[in-house]
């Protein structure tokens, strides 16, 4: 934008301060995004679980700045400053601000927290980046005075969160929610997610996610870089086509409650994941031996008891283990038997299936 499109201050005297704040939660993709074609793009569809309990709470004071033109804030995590983050969304808004052009107008106070613990080995990156695009969506709505139709403002704050980090943009809906264009449905994009409508059987309306924390050390491959090396991967193609065709089945048995197609698709693509990682030049490894035997201990216990629950992976070696509501206590007395000593000071998070971001003010 060249500075003389940029809105003058005046413009905004009369709503020129004030305060939002969003609460947004993580999400647990069971069809991975994994690869980008161009500028934050996905290679393929991908369809993801919206959890309840973790969550980012960001809170956002603006006000007109003294330097118009120039992107400016401060921005605190948990009550201090972190310039490692500070970084990241000196990116985002720049990026965002031709989108937002009132950004270079206004100064921003930006307060954040996490309800799961940092350094937990959670991804936050969903939570964080829906919970600010909401902001900033909000801040617009305030400052401009034009109200849009809800469905409007979720879909501009998933594409906004888009650009922040990818699956930030399905952390906008509660529920099941997909991102990326699938074919022949119509309300699916590449630039904004959307909660999927499709009939969901009861056994998965109240699915629980209990994270296993095998380490809660940072990863040392970002998922930036991940993506990265499926551009030239030898197996690029395969797995679009993979992908698409897992996506298909798990609607399918979303819909009818097979648990058992549930299982198999959800499995495969926790382990396609890593296994691409694994076969990028240069590879690098994710999961830990915790991950691995835990694998193992789950496939053992579902083997001997026929429970539904299921096993699914992030970027990183923690193990998220899915399971209708009905079996809390018995695949909690299994976690207890066999998996805390697998777990990082035997650390595991309890979450479930939610119901989307919450404006509290
Ligand atoms: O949103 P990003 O760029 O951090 O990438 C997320 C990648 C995975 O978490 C591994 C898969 C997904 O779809 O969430």
């Amino acid at each position: 934008m060249s500075k003389s499109e940029i809105p003058k201050n005046h413009q905004y005297t009369e709503n020129a301060r004030g305060t939002v704040s969003w609460r947004s939660p993580s999400n647990i993709a069971l069809i991975k995004y994994w690869g980008k074609k161009g500028f934050q793009i996905p290679s393929n569809p991908s369809l993801s679980m919206t959890l309840s309990d973790s969550f980012t709470e960001t809170l956002v004071k603006y006000s007109l700045t003294q330097n118009p033109g120039t992107i400016s804030f401060d921005f605190y995590f948990e009550g201090a400053r972190k310039p490692q983050f500070g970084q990241k969304i000196a990116t985002f808004l720049e990026t965002v601000s031709d989108i937002f052009p009132f950004l270079k107008n206004f100064h921003l106070e930006i307060h954040s927290r996490n309800t799961f613990p940092h350094s937990a080995g959670i991804a936050s990156s969903a939570s964080a980046m829906s919970a600010l695009a909401l902001c900033l969506r909000s801040i617009e709505q305030q400052i401009t005075g034009i109200e849009n139709e809800n469905d409007e403002f979720l879909k501009k704050a998933s594409n906004i969160a888009r650009i922040g980090s990818g699956s930030a943009s399905r952390s906008i809906y509660g529920g099941y929610a997909t991102w990326g264009k699938i074919a022949s449905w119509e309300e699916t994009s590449d630039l904004f997610a959307s909660t999927l409508k499709t009939n969901i059987h009861p056994v998965f309306r109240d699915l629980r996610d209990t994270i296993l924390i095998i380490s809660k050390n940072e990863k040392l491959v970002s998922s930036r870089a991940g993506h990265g090396l499926m551009v030239n991967h030898p197996f690029a193609e395969a797995r679009i086509i993979q992908a698409n065709h897992n996506l298909h089945e798990l609607l399918e048995y979303l819909d009818s409650g097979d648990f058992a197609g549930f299982i198999k698709v959800v499995e495969n693509e926790a382990l396609t994941l890593h296994a691409l990682m694994m076969a990028s030049n240069p590879g690098f490894v994710l999961i830990q031996p915790g991950t691995l035997q835990v694998i193992e201990k789950i496939r053992d216990f579902r083997k001997q008891t026929g429970a539904n629950v299921v096993f699914t992976l992030d970027a990183g070696p923690n193990v998220h283990l899915l399971y209708p509501k009905h079996q809390t206590k018995l695949v909690k007395d299994f976690i207890n038997d066999e998996l805390i000593g697998f777990c990082d000071e035997n650390k595991f998070i309890d979450d479930k299936l939610g119901f989307g971001p919450q404006k509290l003010k």
